[in-house]
């Protein structure tokens, strides 16, 4: 088990290519959210800040993924990212991408691993 790692969901709670799940992390520039998909089986970690204006990207709540479950979506402006790596695909981000945050899946739970730039926030106390 890695340090300071902290738990997220469930496994069952992310479906491939549906709902994710937003979680407190806190940056450099403040607290803010990431949050976590399924994709292709494996689960995908990215804070959530479009590349294009830096707002959220879910229309509601852990809704990132488009109608057709291939690529996560701006609510705001429509640009779409690889769920697998976070780059731009399409639209306004043109040729930026999502900025990925740790995550790992093991024993049926999706954890949180922090880093330097991209760490707890001061509400939230790690499973060491
Ligand atoms: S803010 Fe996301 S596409 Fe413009």
């Amino acid at each position: 088990m890695t340090d300071a790692a902290i738990p997220v969901c469930a496994s069952a709670d992310l479906v491939d290519g549906g709902d994710g799940v937003r979680f407190p992390v806190g940056t450099r520039d403040g607290q803010t959210t990431a949050f976590v998909v399924r994709f292709q089986g494996l689960v995908r970690g990215y804070l959530n800040r479009c590349a294009h204006v830096g707002v959220e990207l879910d229309w509601d709540p852990g809704k990132f993924f488009d109608r057709s479950g291939l690529y996560l979506m701006c609510a705001t402006h429509g640009a779409i990212y690889a769920p697998e790596s976070g780059r731009c695909a399409g639209g306004p981000c043109r040729g930026q991408g999502l900025r990925v945050v740790t995550v790992e899946e093991r024993d049926g739970q999706v954890w949180f691993v922090p880093d330097p730039s991209t760490f707890a926030p001061p509400s939230v106390r790690p499973i060491i």
